[in-house]
Parts: structure tokens; C-alpha cells; sequence
């Protein structure tokens, strides 16, 4: 009898055990299938791999040919490459003067200038086509550079810039006028800030608001925020989107620990879903919804143009949908819904993405514009969510500070910011904004469609995205004809245009018209020949090949 009970007890318990096991397969295997099969979607792949990727550079002779362009073609293309370096040379002389004098010194001019364009040719390009980093003013539409040479802006102060230049440069000035008398003082707050709160809460629809000094701190605490309400640990952000550079939302390359409690998820799939019904370790979802640009894939930087299966495409309802499923989800499931707004905040709509997709998130961070111009991150979430300790627990809290959190100058741009969005002058921006930006593309789509050229856009509103309809592998070179033709490009080239709201009709066909005419000259340079057979798998197959000899097999210095 008593073997008998103990027999059956460790039958109970052995099938207790196996079904926590199956549970715990069938999880972990829901989790696997919500990752995307590329490699993006695989961060722990994806640093591993980098790490095993060695460094080559094609030399002088194969730059004009690693595609086996036939000779006179690769001559074509030096005569335009020594065109363009003589051309930059004059053009910017003073501009790259002062960047090489300064180069060696500065960190990130290093990073940002050896990432232009594909490692191989990146030391070649670096030496012939360096266009500078400085700038002396802005107007307009435009920036002057050390040697007077006024470009159109097409960097967007990588989304600052919603309203023009001018417009911040009235805030800024504006808002210093108005908090002089305070000066620095850090602690006490000045009064502009009950303007800026009661607006962020208007605008937000939330009940409280934090500052901060970049969009990386907002994010920062909003995610620190979540884990600490729900007493969960990870986050899920969605495969190649970025939320600034805090390691546990960049788990991929670029960040040299893996981030351990981030799940990497599909964009727009059921099988995310699934996995947010189901893990009950889960605080919050991240979203940018920039991403709705380019579901699932890195910002497209031109350093990663190695072919051309760059694409993008915004079908607004689509994704207006998937915010909606995310947001039942959530709410099903106690998740914390982030929406970090700092790119696109005020770019789409006065309110924001929330107003834009018609969805609100329990959470949204703001900055670029917001500052006015000057530096900022902001958080703005329902009152639960947001509170840094418990009535309950004194000693539990959740810390976040940050010296410079409410700079006067800051809150005082900031404050005009703000107040401008109110005006009929700023409400004209956003009429009929949609359309004319899509308009716009189409327009300029038409016109390298009918002129024959293997480039198309695509674009969210003002944000705009180069793609390139016919594989090759020189189409980064394209950065440097805009450049030439007098369009200011931020460091990841021809991947992202963004326009301020202030082009007219006029500015734009101009830089339609210098968009078209680079388009051409790079095209009778030679660059866009390309062997029928070539696909972008061919290419990509090639590179692989190439990665492997260098890392291989000895005696490859140089392809
Ligand atoms: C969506 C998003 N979140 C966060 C950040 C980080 O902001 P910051 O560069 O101010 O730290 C960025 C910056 O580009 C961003 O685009």
C-alpha cells in the first residue's frame, strides 16, 4: 500500500515535472519563432558574427571593378572619381582643412567618417571625397559651410529640425531673453516650466512629465519605470529599431555586452503577439514608430548599401493596425506600452504619433525638437506609472536624476517650442502634411523613373529613404554626387532625408532637380553598370566568398 503511494507520488511528481518541462520547450520555441529570421532579428548571432568579420579594402585598381566591370567601364568610373575628388577638393577646401586638423582628435568624427560607406572602400573615399565636418550658419532651408557653399539640408539635425532652422534660432534667443535674470541656477525651477508641463500633459493626454537631457535618458527611465511597476523584468523592442544607445535597448552590435533581459521581437507579427500573451516576464514594449518606414531592419545607414535589397515602405493603415493589436495586447496583459516619440514626435501630427495612429501608449518620450533647439529628453506617462516610490515600501524606489534635467535655457526654448505649436501659423505645417510629402515623392519618383535611373524613394511624411531598383554594388557612391550638387546629407548618406516642414514647393523642386542631376552623373560615370546575370543574392554570395578568403586563407591583404 505504501509502495503503492509512493510509486504513484513519484509518477505525479515526474509528470508534474515533464509537463513544467514541455511548457517551458513550447515557450521558449513561441519565443524563437517571434524573432525575425534575419540576423538583425538575432542579436547574440549578429555580434558574433561581427566579431568575425575581418577587415580588407579593395586597392586602387579593383575599387572601380569588384564588380568585374569590363576596363573601359572601371575607366569611366575612375574619370568620375577623380572628377568628384578634384571637385571636393576645390569646393571644401577650407572645410577639410580644419576637419583634418581636428580629426585625429575627435572620437566620433572618426567613427561617423569610417562608416559612410562599405568598410572596403571606405579608406579610399575617406582620402578623396572628405566634403568636412563644419558648418558656419544656417537659413532657410540651407547651411553654409567654412568655404561658403550653401547646401540644402537634408540631415534634418538628424530630426530636430521640424520647423527650420530660423524657427529654433527665435526660441532659442527667444527663451534666453525670457530666463536671463536666472541664469544657471539648478534646483529651484523657473516658472516657464508650469507652461511646459501643462502642455505636455494636453498634448501627451498623460498626468505627469519628467525632463531629461537626451532621448537616450528618457528612454532610459521610462523602461526603468516599467520594470519597477510591474516588477518585471525584460523589455521587448522590435527587430533594427533604434531607441538611442543605452545598452539594454541596443543588444545587438555596437554594444559590447549582451543585454540579457531585452527580447528582440518581429514587427507586425502574430507570433509576437502570442509571445506577449503568454510571458509573464514581460514590463513594457517599446515602439518607434519610425520603424513603420522599415518593418524589421536596421536604419539605413549607406555603410551597410553592399547591394541593393535596400527597401521601405509605409502603409499607414497597416501599421496602424499593428499598434492597435500591440495596444489590446498590453492592456490584456499589464504590459507597459511605450511610444518613444523622440524622433517622430511633432514631425507627423501636433500630438504626436499617439494622434497620428490614433493610439495612445501608457508611456511616450519626446526630445530633439521639443528642446527648442537645445538638448532634451522627456517622459510623459499615466500618474501609476510614473510615480519613483511607494507609499508602502519608503525605502523601494525608483532613481533618476540627471544635473541638467531643467536647464532654464532648455525649459525656456522649450517654452517657445511649445507655444508656437499652439499658433495657426504652426496647425498650417500639418494641413493636408501627408499628401504633400507623398505627393512630392511620387513626383520625384516619376521624373528618375522617366530619366531611366535605378533609384526610388520612399518616405513616411518628410522622413525619406533612398532604395536602389537594380543590383549593384556602388550605389553609396550617390552620397557624394548629392554632396556635389549642393545637398547637405547627415553621415548615413542616401538611408535618410529629412525634410523640414518649412520647404516650399520651389525648395523642393530644387533639390528635386539636384537630386535628378546627381542621379544622371553618376550614372554616365559608369557606376550603375551592371552584369545582367547579377542579382543582390549573387553579390551578397560574393561578399561572403571575400569574407571568408581574408579570414581563411592566408596571404589576402587586399582583394
Ligand atoms: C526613437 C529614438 N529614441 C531615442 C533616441 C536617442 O535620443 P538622443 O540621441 O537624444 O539620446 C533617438 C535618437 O536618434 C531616437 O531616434
Amino acid at each position: 500500500m505504501e509502495l503503492g503511494q509512493t510509486a504513484l507520488g513519484l509518477y505525479a511528481a515526474g509528470a508534474t515535472v515533464l509537463t513544467a518541462s514541455l511548457v517551458k520547450l513550447k515557450t521558449r520555441l513561441e519565443l524563437s519563432k517571434a524573432k525575425h529570421p534575419s540576423v538583425t532579428g538575432h542579436a547574440r548571432m549578429a555580434r558574433r558574427l561581427a566579431s568575425l568579420i575581418p577587415a580588407y579594402e579593395y586597392d586602387e585598381a579593383r575599387f572601380f571593378c569588384c564588380d568585374d566591370a569590363p576596363a573601359e567601364v572601371a575607366a569611366c568610373r575612375r574619370a568620375g572619381f577623380d572628377r568628384l575628388a578634384e571637385l571636393y577638393r576645390v569646393r571644401f577646401a577650407k572645410t577639410t582643412q580644419l576637419t583634418a586638423e581636428v580629426a585625429d582628435s575627435i572620437s566620433d568624427l572618426q567613427f561617423t567618417d569610417a562608416y559612410r560607406v562599405p568598410f572596403q572602400f571606405s579608406r579610399i573615399v575617406r582620402r578623396h571625397l572628405s566634403a568636412g565636418a563644419f558648418v558656419q550658419s544656417s537659413s532657410g532651408v540651407t547651411v553654409t559651410d567654412l568655404d561658403g557653399n550653401v547646401s540644402y539640408d537634408l540631415t534634418g539635425s538628424y530630426g530636430v529640425n521640424v520647423f527650420g532652422y530660423d524657427f529654433y534660432k527665435g526660441c532659442m534667443e527667444r527663451g534666453q531673453a525670457r530666463v536671463r535674470e536666472l541664469g544657471p541656477v539648478l534646483g529651484p525651477y523657473h516658472p516657464v516650466i508650469a507652461y511646459n508641463v501643462k502642455r505636455l500633459r494636453e498634448i501627451s493626454g498623460h498626468d505627469e512629465v519628467s525632463f531629461h537631457m537626451s532621448g537616450t535618458e528618457a528612454v532610459m527611465q521610462a523602461v526603468r519605470l516599467a520594470r519597477y511597476h510591474t516588477r518585471r523584468s525584460h523589455l521587448v523592442r522590435f527587430c533594427g529599431s533604434y531607441h538611442g544607445w543605452w545598452g539594454d535597448v541596443q543588444p545587438g552590435v555596437g554594444n559590447p555586452v549582451p543585454a540579457h533581459e531585452t527580447y528582440t521581437l518581429r514587427d507586425m507579427a502574430e507570433e509576437t503577439l502570442r509571445v506577449l500573451r503568454r510571458r509573464s516576464d514581460i514590463a513594457c514594449v517599446l515602439v518607434n514608430p519610425l520603424q513603420g518606414l522599415h518593418p524589421n531592419a536596421n536604419a539605413p545607414g549607406d555603410s551597410g548599401l553592399v547591394d541593393s535589397a535596400r527597401k521601405a515602405h509605409f502603409d499607414r493603415a497597416a501599421y496602424t493596425d499593428w499598434l492597435k493589436q500591440l495596444r489590446q495586447v498590453c492592456s490584456e496583459r499589464g504590459i507597459v506600452l511605450i511610444f518613444d516619440e523622440v524622433f517622430l514626435g511633432f514631425r507627423l501630427a501636433p500630438g504626436g504619433a499617439q494622434e497620428y495612429f490614433g493610439v495612445r501608449a501608457d508611456i511616450v518620450t519626446y526630445g530633439k525638437t521639443l528642446g527648442g533647439g537645445l538638448p532634451i529628453g522627456v517622459v510623459c506617462g499615466r500618474k501609476e506609472l510614473m510615480k519613483r516610490f511607494r507609499d508602502d515600501r519608503p525605502a523601494d524606489v525608483c532613481f533618476a536624476r540627471g544635473t541638467f534635467n531643467s536647464h532654464p535655457y532648455v525649459m525656456a526654448a522649450m517654452h517657445e517650442f511649445l507655444a508656437f505649436l499652439e499658433t495657426p501659423q504652426a496647425r498650417a505645417h500639418y494641413v493636408d502634411l501627408d499628401a504633400v510629402w507623398n505627393a512630392r515623392a511620387e513626383r520625384l519618383n516619376g521624373r528618375l523613373r522617366a530619366e531611366g535611373l535605378p533609384v526610388e524613394v520612399a518616405n513616411m511624411s518628410s522622413v525619406w529613404t533612398v532604395s536602389y531598383t537594380q543590383p549593384s554594388r556602388y550605389n553609396w557612391m550617390l552620397q557624394y554626387y548629392l554632396r556635389a550638387e549642393g545637398l547637405a546629407l547627415s553621415w548615413i548618406g542616401t538611408g535618410r532625408l529629412i525634410f523640414s516642414l518649412n520647404y516650399t514647393e520651389a525648395d523642393f523642386e530644387a533639390v528635386a532637380d539636384r537630386f535628378v542631376a546627381a542621379a544622371k552623373a553618376m550614372q554616365a560615370d559608369g557606376w550603375w553598370w551592371h552584369d545582367p546575370a547579377a542579382t543582390n543574392k549573387t553579390i551578397k554570395r560574393r561578399i561572403l566568398r571575400e569574407l571568408l578568403a581574408h579570414r581563411f586563407l592566408p596571404g589576402h591583404g587586399k582583394s
